[in-house]
């Protein structure tokens, strides 16, 4: 039997190898951002990714650790998706619209698609308040739950590469828009009222729908918004009939493009 030192060595001499290996990885990392900018490439080619699974999972198959060497092989493809994000996105993203626009859904999907840190400026504030925000609205009213909103803002200033969810009205303050730019890109993702009123129905946690469940109502709001909303914007996303996966590749290059 070898020695215990023996095999620490030869353990030693594997890690090595692979550090290289990964540092050599990381690099060809950059240079397909590069190659993919210079040559108007979709940044994100999701069948490309799976291909490169499916080669893993021929070359790893029968192998007794199988299931955590390809475990390994998904923690290197985030680490290579958070440095491709870094690498385009040195800022924030910050999306606002309408309720029922689609934020938070789109947050999540770019949370995996970029390996991205997200926070929702809603979440933020039923956190610090500690209830709900239907709650915040019937105990204190509207104007202290803007305020709340306002300071969360203030809070996400000194991030970077976070994607922020704005709740739906947070844009209709000039100060937060202010303050959103600083740090962040704004992505405003629309809907038309029937799509919107087609995604909110079901939901009782927007007090400012709670009573006002109809196109005509969602209708004119949205229209009372629609100038601070397109004013606020970098790019604009229109969501209807388009999965997420379509709405987040098309923010993606609209982005990209305004480097
Ligand atoms: C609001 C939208 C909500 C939430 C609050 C007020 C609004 O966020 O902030 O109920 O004024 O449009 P979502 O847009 O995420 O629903």
């Amino acid at each position: 039997m070898r020695s215990l030192q023996e095999i620490r060595e030869d353990i030693s001499k594997c890690d090595e190898e692979m550090a290289r290996l990964l540092a050599k990885r990381m690099d060809y990392i950059g240079e397909v951002i590069g190659c993919k900018k210079a040559n108007g490439l979709p940044i994100l080619q999701p069948e490309q990714e799976a291909r490169r699974k499916a080669l893993l999972q021929e070359v790893l198959k029968g192998n007794a650790y199988e299931e955590e060497l390809l475990e390994i092989f998904d923690s290197i493809l985030k680490v290579s998706k958070r440095v491709q994000a870094k690498a385009l996105f040195r800022y924030n993203i910050a999306l606002i619209g309408f309720m029922g626009a689609g934020k938070s859904t789109v947050s999540h999907y770019l949370k995996d698609m970029l390996a991205m840190e997200e926070v929702e400026t809603d979440a933020m504030i039923v956190k610090s308040e500690g209830m709900a925000i239907t709650d915040i609205f019937a105990k204190y009213g509207e104007p202290y739950f803007r305020n709340c909103e306002s300071n969360a803002i203030i809070e996400l200033q000194n991030c970077r590469q976070v994607i922020i969810s704005c709740g739906g009205g947070a844009v209709m303050r000039e100060e937060n828009v202010e303050n959103l730019k600083k740090s962040s890109r704004i992505v405003l993702l629309t809907a038309t009222p029937e799509t919107t009123l087609e995604r909110v129905k079901d939901s009782t946690e927007r007090p400012i729908l709670n009573g006002n469940m109809n196109v005509e109502y969602i209708a004119g709001l949205m229209e009372k918004r629609r100038a601070k909303y397109e004013a606020a914007a970098d790019i604009i996303i229109a969501t209807d009939g388009k999965d997420v996966a379509q709405i987040c590749e098309e923010l993606v290059r609209k982005l990209s493009a305004m480097e």
